[in-house]
């Protein structure tokens, strides 16, 4: 409790002129991670507090109180998938998920504890005020903040693993509350509700026989012995801010120490302004859209590019047979086959993209980012999820009538995509996405 208040005091003392000094700890390297907690990083300092953070991503903005220590440059996961991983889903995918994200918690806390950045801090002697990290598939960083010998707050870049629950004593509900890694909505039949209660109870014990002891096991190699069972430090979490909100992800009861931050990421700075980032080129072809445009992204991580080439064509034949301009995220220079209406682009501010007035529907793979930001705009999403919370945001998306569900095995056979598309279908959502 002594703990929750200090971190009151600090959260609350922002507007006070003492500047704290903060430490953001960031060892995953999934970019769209980041992409929500650097705002939060950025705010902190430009608020006047000194903030160091360790991350995969060098900070191009010059700001003052922010130092940007970089973990390991080239290990990002920008464009790392193979959208032949998610061809066909099975029942027991989300625990090969599970694994996946063990090994990649691994690895990010092998690599963060060997880091050059976080062996000079530490050598360093410097002293902190707090300590802010990600929440996620390790729980590592803990024994830093343990070492430091200052509380920490958790950052959740999404809904909260079930991992997360009882560390802040919030009520598990799988009843009506669905785990992250199922694609369910709160309207789950009798069965869905089991799996869900299994899936829930087996991924706590999993993630404290995997991933903690693991994660232990490194912390004594890398900082000695001594520091306590990482699952215990947890239990010392003054506050997590999870980047969801009941509007998109359902309500749920959250104890005083947990709070939504959803969409915090939206704003291009503290002040809460929107300044948009559409340069000329992408601002004509959007204002040129007398019939509207069709936005296609699935995300930071996947790569466009590796569709096969049965899907990419019947996606472009159907494509070309719409009125509407289409802005694909697609990371080579060319798309074979490119119809006229068809723009592709290796990345775009999609936050101002989905915004334009002249952007209908979404193409998306149900990232998180993305959902909020469609939910934001107010454009609907054809969602086909492919990996970890998508098939919930998927669902979420579909319950609230903000969107439809497609598979991507089913985009395998080229059935639902091209078939909605070619039958208009898409223009049908435009009006009404109950529709479908
Ligand atoms: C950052 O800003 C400071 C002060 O405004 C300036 O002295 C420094 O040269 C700048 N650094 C870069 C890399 O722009
Ligand atoms: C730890 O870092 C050093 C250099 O910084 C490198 O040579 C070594 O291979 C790394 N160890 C592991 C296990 O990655
Ligand atoms: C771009 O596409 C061409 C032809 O499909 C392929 O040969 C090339 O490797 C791709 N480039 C990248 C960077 O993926």
């Amino acid at each position: 409790m002594s703990r929750f208040l200090a971190v009151l005091a600090v959260v609350m003392s922002l507007h006070l002129s003492h500047s704290f000094r903060i430490l953001g700890l960031f060892p995953h390297a999934g970019e769209s991670h980041y992409q929500i907690f650097q705002p939060i990083m950025k705010a902190l300092a430009e608020a006047g507090h000194e903030v160091t953070v360790l991350s995969h991503f060098p900070e191009r903005s010059n700001i003052t109180g922010l130092r940007v220590l970089v973990i390991d440059e080239h290990k990002s996961l920008m464009n790392a998938m193979d959208l032949a991983l998610f061809e066909n889903r099975r029942p027991y995918n989300h625990f090969l998920e599970f694994f996946m994200l063990y090994e990649w918690g691994v690895g990010s806390c092998q690599k963060t504890l060997n880091s050059t950045a976080l062996k000079n801090i530490l050598a360093s002697g410097e002293t902190f005020d707090l300590v802010i990290t990600e929440f996620f598939n390790t729980d590592c960083m803990l024994a830093i903040a343990h070492k430091l010998n200052v509380p920490f707050i958790g950052l959740s870049s999404c809904t909260l693993m079930p991992w997360h629950l009882d560390r802040v004593g919030m009520p598990n509900f799988p009843s009506y509350i669905p785990a992250l890694f199922m694609g369910y909505s709160e309207d789950m039949s009798f069965a869905e509700r089991l799996g869900n209660w299994i899936t829930l109870q087996s991924f706590k014990l999993a993630y404290r026989f995997f991933n903690n002891r693991a994660a232990n096991s490194l912390i004594e190699e890398y900082l000695g012995p001594g520091i306590p069972d990482v699952g215990e430090l947890a239990k010392r979490t003054s506050l997590i801010m999870v980047n969801t909100h009941h509007s998109l992800s359902g309500t749920k009861p959250l104890p005083p120490s947990v709070v939504e931050i959803g969409g915090v990421y939206l704003f291009s700075s503290h002040k809460n302004t929107l300044d948009s980032k559409l340069d000329a080129e992408l601002k004509n072809f959007l204002d040129s859209a007398d019939n509207g445009v069709i936005y296609i992204s699935w995300g930071s991580m996947i790569k466009a590019d590796t569709l096969p080439a049965a899907k990419r064509d019947g996606i472009l034949q159907a494509l070309a047979m719409q009125p509407q301009k289409v802005l694909w995220k697609w990371e080579n220079d060319t798309i074979p086959n490119k119809p006229d209406n068809v723009f592709i682009r290796k990345w775009m501010p999609q936050r101002d993209v989905l915004c334009h007035p002249k952007v209908r529907v979404f193409m998306a793979h149900g990232g998180l980012l993305g959902s909020s930001e469609a939910a934001y705009c107010g454009v609907p999403v054809i969602a086909t999820p492919m990996y970890g919370d998508q098939f919930f945001n998927a669902a979420s998306l579909k319950h609230r009538g903000m969107g439809v569900r497609t598979f991507c095995g089913c985009m395998a056979r080229a059935c639902r995509i091209p078939s909605l598309l070619a039958a208009g279908r898409v223009s049908a959502l435009i009006i009404d996405p109950q529709l479908m």
